[in-house]
């Protein structure tokens, strides 16, 4: 039976500690059940070397394909062929078109851990009809300084994000316009007042760039809009049915820094009852919602009944709840909308 072996980045294991296994683990899970040809049997940690591994079977070998999507695992550094007592590389091939400091160089109180900004990402587009398929166009409702959005722009996809902190949106604006320039990629960006019958309601940031200078002249662009406006009105910006994926990490009810002022949700899941139906309407038929929650704040029970409601069907999802801090367990919630 082929065996394989995945070595977790070390990054992912200081992040996550005893639960980074788990989290790869089920990952793959997912991954096996929604994408890959050679379906995942069993996985287990091996120590190898002295070194944690994470050993799986497959019932096929794995494709070129496959290996290409497992090279899009959120823990990944590396995955081999397990020949008797020797690890024999698999040529990774990562979506990732752009530099990795996208998701690095900011820093800030109430970042959302890129790695699993990844993960969210990753099960929500599985659970998706077009998977981690091209050009998709992903939705961060509350998306602060943009974690989900760099992590969507760096698969290729179109990014769209909005949240209520004006703050947020400044530091993002300011920083994509600073990071496209330094990096040499041909772009517009734009920011703009938006208004409704003459009064102010809400800013909205413009971009498109392409990898190159003929790559722009020819249209092949990525666009990137963000805006900076409440939740609950996103309705007002974006048109019904036009993303593939909405992928969101949530207020956790706690306070970050600067997160926490007037006009800010005290009750996440209230928030969430609140918005999730306006955000359902947003999505493509076929398309999918994934949420990440501090649990401390409400039961999963509580927010598939939301989802639920809004026309939403939960889908069955290995466990991938785990320790942030003393005030925060956090996990993941992911539904589809019914093509
Ligand atoms: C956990 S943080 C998300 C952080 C983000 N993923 C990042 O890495 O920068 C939750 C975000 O929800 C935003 N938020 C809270 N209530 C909101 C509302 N009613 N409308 C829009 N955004 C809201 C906050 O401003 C905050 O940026």
């Amino acid at each position: 039976m082929p065996r394989y072996a995945l070595l977790i980045l070390p990054a992912f294991n200081r992040v996550y500690g005893e639960s980074s296994v788990r989290l790869t683990r089920n990952e793959l899970a997912v991954f096996s059940a929604r994408a890959l040809e050679g379906e995942v049997l069993a996985s287990e940690e091996t120590r190898i070397g002295g070194v944690p591994y994470v050993t799986f079977d497959t019932a096929e070998p794995l494709s070129d394909g496959d290996v290409r999507l497992l090279s899009d695992l959120s823990s990944v550094y590396a995955v081999f062929g397990v020949e008797g007592d020797l690890l024999r590389p698999l040529a990774m091939r990562p979506r990732d078109r752009l530099s990795s400091d996208l998701l690095t160089i900011q820093k800030y109180a109430g970042k959302t851990n890129e790695h699993f900004t990844k993960l969210l990402l990753n099960v929500t587009a599985l659970a998706s009809d077009r998977g981690l398929g091209d050009a998709l166009a992903v939705f961060d409702p509350m998306c602060g300084r943009g974690t989900t959005l760099n992590q969507a722009l760096m698969y290729g996809y179109d990014a769209y994000g909005l949240d209520v902190d004006g703050k947020d949106f400044d530091a993002y604006a300011g920083f994509i316009k600073t990071w496209l320039r330094n990096k040499r990629l041909k772009h517009t960006a734009e920011t703009v007042p938006v208004r409704r019958d003459r009064a102010l309601v809400g800013r909205r940031l413009n971009v498109a760039f392409g990898l190159s200078k003929e790559a722009f002249k020819a249209g092949d662009v990525q666009r990137l809009t963000v805006v900076n406006a409440d939740t609950l009105k996103s309705r007002e910006f974006f048109r019904p049915r036009s993303f593939d994926v909405l992928a969101t990490d949530a207020p956790y009810g706690v306070q970050h820094g600067s997160k926490g002022g007037a006009g800010l949700s005290r009750s996440p899941l209230e928030l969430l009852g609140r918005a999730v139906p306006v955000w359902a309407e947003l999505l493509r038929p076929g398309g999918a919602m994934g949420i990440a929650w501090n649990t401390y704040g409400g039961k999963s029970d509580e927010l598939a009944r939301i989802l639920t409601g809004a026309g939403l069907e939960v889908m069955d999802y290995p466990d991938f709840e785990h320790w942030v801090d003393q005030a925060i367990v956090r996990d993941i919630i992911v539904a589809r909308k019914p093509g």
